[in-house]
């Protein structure tokens, strides 16, 4: 390879089908997030590797999106799950089951602020609870988010993770974002309840907040969507007092940096403890299961006396008996904490072997990292907002980079500062040869 351009012979099987798949699916993908280029086909996975229907294998960093976090088909999840069909759990639909009792036990035991937990089959729909929940609970409707944020794709939170400079204007602070959304079809009185304001900004939660009566602040608590993003000192807990002070909820959005950041969770590192919390992705390790929980009283409005202040929760899957048997088992693996302490062992050593890397070829470049996800920013520092991203980073150059990667068979999803993933599956041996693909695929750049 002489570039980083795409290898198009590597591809032919991929592209067969999804030219086929645009016959019968609509726009070819079946979530708009995964409709990239190369559109590689991906056949089958197992622990640190993704193999393609053209025969490519790939170390993989993306985990689809960032479950993974044992990596794929762990065959103790799998066991779990062949456990619970042997075991003739089914979608019973009617009571209460074991393994919703059993999984509800161990998320309050590993997060000590979900008194109570609802159990739901992705982020979404939990991000969509933690917001209806603060709702009722405020008697409020006004939500404040974060640019470079993502909490799921439905109306009260499709705003665009990546906008254009042009779109949302210089950095504003105090202030706000003009909404750009993510969708068509939001109602306009849904969008004017959405405050956008940038990370690490406090004093723009707070003129949101003086102006608008706000039901809760969602935000992830390391920006993950736009790579790492860590909080700066003190901010967390700056949006804990203001909630506080404004009677606002604060809703800590752990999908992506729950159980990746610790098995508590991002709060457990933090030191700060949100009202309510939304999981999801790691906690299942690929399964489809999403978990909203906190505050004894606040989550009491799903079972409250009163019929107009109760707040829905329904779901035909909600606690789906093979998702929950891989949940528990996740959690049971990840209590051991000799895991976290390979995860983290191995994250290291990936994180130093790129910055030496990068160090030997001249290359401008910082890798965040937190637990197993980071990110390489093209640029001498790590970003602490959208704007700081979309001013130092060199979007041209990561685009290359990654397609570089996946050239030389170590696969991180082909679009600017996505985070990558590295689960329990990725041994030493792993990394170092990530590190020496890497290194072949920086002299092509
Ligand atoms: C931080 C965050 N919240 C919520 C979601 C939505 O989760 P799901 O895709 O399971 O609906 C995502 C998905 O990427 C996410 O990254």
């Amino acid at each position: 390879m002489s570039n980083a351009s795409i290898e198009i012979d590597r591809h032919r099987n991929s592209k067969k089908l999804s030219d086929q798949g645009r016959q019968y699916i609509a726009g070819g993908v079946v979530s708009l997030n995964r409709k990239v280029n190369p559109a590689i086909a991906f056949a089958r996975a197992q622990g640190s590797r993704l193999y393609d229907v053209d025969g490519n294998q790939y170390l993989d960093y993306h985990a689809a999106f960032a479950p993974h976090l044992l990596g794929h088909n762990n065959p103790d999840i799998n066991d779990a799950v062949r456990l619970a069909m042997d075991n003739d759990w089914s979608l019973m639909g009617s009571g209460t089951t074991t393994w919703e009792v059993r999984l509800a036990e161990l998320m309050r035991e590993v997060v000590p602020s979900l008194d109570l937990v609802q159990i739901t089959n992705t982020g979404s729909e939990a991000t969509a609870h933690a917001i209806r929940l603060s709702r009722a609970w405020t008697n409020r409707e006004d939500i404040v988010l974060i640019l470079g944020g993502y909490n799921g794709w439905h109306n009260d939170v499709a705003r665009m993770v990546m906008p254009s400079i042009g779109q949302i204007g210089p950095r504003v602070s105090p202030g706000e974002y003009p909404l750009v959304t993510m969708s068509a079809g939001i109602p306009a009185a849904t969008r004017r309840l959405m405050h956008v304001v940038n990370f690490n900004d406090i004093e723009s939660v707070d003129y949101v907040m003086r102006r608008h009566p706000i039901a809760c602040v969602l935000l992830e608590p390391v920006l993950q969507n736009v790579g790492v993003i860590p909080p700066h000192p003190g901010y967390l807990a700056g949006l804990r007092d203001l909630c506080d002070k404004y009677g606002a909820l604060l809703a800590f959005d752990e999908v992506k940096t729950g159980f990746r950041s610790a098995l508590g969770g991002y709060q457990s590192l933090c030191g700060v403890t949100p009202d309510l919390s939304v999981f999801g992705k790691a906690v299942a390790n690929g399964y489809p299961l999403g978990v909203i929980g906190g505050r004894r009283d606040v989550m009491e409005q799903f079972c409250h006396d009163d019929q107009t202040k109760r707040v829905l929760i329904a779901g035909t899957y909600n606690a789906h008996p093979f998702n929950s048997a891989a949940a528990i088992k996740t959690i049971e693996i990840l209590q051991d904490p000799a895991v976290y302490e390979t995860l983290e062992a191995t994250s290291a050593r990936l994180q130093t072997g790129l910055e030496s890397l990068f160090r030997r070829h001249g290359i401008t470049a910082s890798v965040s990292r937190i637990g197993s996800a980071f990110c390489v920013y093209f640029c001498d520092h790590i970003p602490i907002d959208y704007h700081d991203l979309l001013a130092h980073h060199d979007f041209s150059l990561d685009q290359r980079y990654r397609l570089a990667l996946i050239n030389h068979g170590v696969y991180h999803f082909p679009s600017p500062c996505k985070q990558g993933s590295i689960s329990l599956a990725h041994t030493n041996d792993d990394i170092d040869e990530t590190l020496q693909l890497t290194e072949q695929a920086i002299r092509t750049l």
